[in-house]
């Protein structure tokens, strides 16, 4: 426990790291990097390149600390962070490796203002949240290798097919190499893939979305090529998968994780909105929705560049023949000569009050630009904010403008 010294030293510093966040998690991840290379094996290069990562420490920090006397009000986001975490590997004796370099970016950050009181107070106060942290994961780890087909870490799976999608997306069909069961999951969670490409010095880990309903002896992931043009290097991973990895090939996975997970307990209306290969998650949802509630209305907008960059178009028209209660919607930003769609440009809140129910259920996930128009029209249109469900491909952040 922490005593009110302690407390208040830490509740006092807040205002201080909100100005200096970003700058103290720029020069941690600097240090921790320099001092412990081998954790680039677990932390995404490109993450750090453009700084998502650092506003995301340094708002979990602001946050746990706000919260110091009461880190149960934090608990919904150490869980949800916590499920990163564990779908990575992160284990606790990463823990003082991290608590040790925040203190010292913490200190030459501040300099002088960075007094010993305040650093020792900041040392106690993260070890409570490491603590919180530790113990959360410790759960997540059990859980995992309890369930049945689960496992704790990363296990080896086959490629045991590889499909075209669109010019830019693939899907890969994953079974266990050892032959045995594999965990269930819920519509709308990922897997994590960890892969060493030839010449590459470091493992890189990256979430991928299910594409699949559950239920079936494999998982499907479905990737886009990342990367083109001399400013925007080919991704590492995705370039991988498309360009090395065939039928035969292994992959280490850790199993299912994710909260954005398609509520069945409801029946209202869904409205599944994807952008681009933000399409993997809702796919998922729409086959669980036609398979388990057939009767429940299902309205699925796709919004891609044109035709030939949208990936699954005739297995989506060909749910729709067959199940009455499904409409669908394409939208291209630039339709291509021949293409066949709903809606040109960009999807706004004039036309979502055209095609869907403001008492819907709305789960979407897309580039962020996307993702923040949706979500201000939503608000705007007043969905309450408990139907508004999504999730980034990349550090979770905000989505007010
Ligand atoms: C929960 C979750 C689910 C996801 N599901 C999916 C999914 O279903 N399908 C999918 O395809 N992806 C998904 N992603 C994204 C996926 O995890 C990877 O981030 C994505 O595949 C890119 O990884 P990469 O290694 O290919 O690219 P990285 O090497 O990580 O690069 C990412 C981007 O940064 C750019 N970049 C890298 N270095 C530079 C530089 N120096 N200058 C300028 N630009 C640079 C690259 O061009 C690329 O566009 C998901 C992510 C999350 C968090
Ligand atoms: C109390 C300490 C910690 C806090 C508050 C914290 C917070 C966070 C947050 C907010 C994210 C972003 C989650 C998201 O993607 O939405 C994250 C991701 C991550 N964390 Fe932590 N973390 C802590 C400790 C650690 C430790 C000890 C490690 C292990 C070395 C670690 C490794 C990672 C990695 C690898 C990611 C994914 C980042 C990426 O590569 O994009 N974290 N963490």
């Amino acid at each position: 426990m922490l005593n009110q010294q302690t407390i208040e030293i830490i509740k006092s510093t807040v205002p201080v790291l909100q100005v200096h966040g970003k700058t103290i998690t720029t020069t941690f991840y600097g240090m921790l990097f320099e001092n412990h290379p081998e954790l680039l094996n677990i932390f995404n290069h490109a993450n750090q390149r453009e700084g998502k990562q650092q506003t995301a420490l340094a708002n979990a920090v602001l946050a746990a600390a706000m919260n110091i006397d009461q880190l149960g009000n934090i608990l919904p986001v150490v869980k949800q962070i916590a499920e990163k975490h564990r779908a990575l590997g992160v284990l606790p004796e990463h823990y003082p490796i991290v608590g040790e370099t925040l203190l010292a970016a913490i200190g030459q950050v501040l300099g002088d203002a960075a007094t010993p009181e305040i650093i020792d107070a900041w040392a106690k106060a993260y070890g409570v949240i490491a603590d919180a942290f530790i113990g959360v994961e410790a759960e997540k780890y059990r859980e995992a290798a309890e369930i049945p087909g689960g496992w704790s870490g990363f296990r080896n799976f086959v490629v045991t097919k590889k499909v075209k999608e669109s010019e830019l997306i693939t899907s890969f069909y994953l079974s266990p190499e050892d032959g045995g069961a594999i965990a269930s999951y819920l519509p709308g969670q990922y897997i994590t893939v960890r892969v060493q490409p030839e010449g590459e010095e470091y493992t890189h880990v990256r979430h991928y979305s299910l594409s699949s309903a559950p239920g079936q002896s494999y998982y499907r992931i479905t990737v886009k090529r990342e990367g083109e043009g001399p400013d925007k290097p080919a991704g590492v991973v995705s370039t991988f998968l498309h360009d090395v990895v065939q039928v035969g090939a292994i992959l280490e996975v850790s199993s299912p994780a994710g909260d954005f997970v398609l509520n069945k307990d409801s029946d209202r209306p869904v409205v599944l909105i994807s952008g681009g290969v933000g399409l993997t998650p809702m796919v998922s949802m729409l086959e669980t929705l036609i398979a388990t509630q057939p009767e429940r209305e299902v309205t699925y907008i796709h919004a891609a560049i044109n035709g030939s960059l949208h990936a699954m178009k005739e297995m989506v028209a060909d749910l729709e023949q067959s199940h009455p209660t499904l409409r669908s919607y394409v939208c291209y930003e630039t339709p291509s000569e021949g293409d066949t769609f709903h809606k040109t440009g960009y999807i706004d809140l004039a036309w979502l009050q055209e095609v869907t129910d403001v008492n819907s259920e709305f789960y979407f996930c897309g580039p962020t630009p996307f993702m923040k128009a949706i979500y201000k029209a939503l608000k705007e249109w007043k969905v309450a904010e408990d139907r508004i469900h999504y999730e980034f491909f990349g550090p979770a952040g905000s989505l007010e403008a």
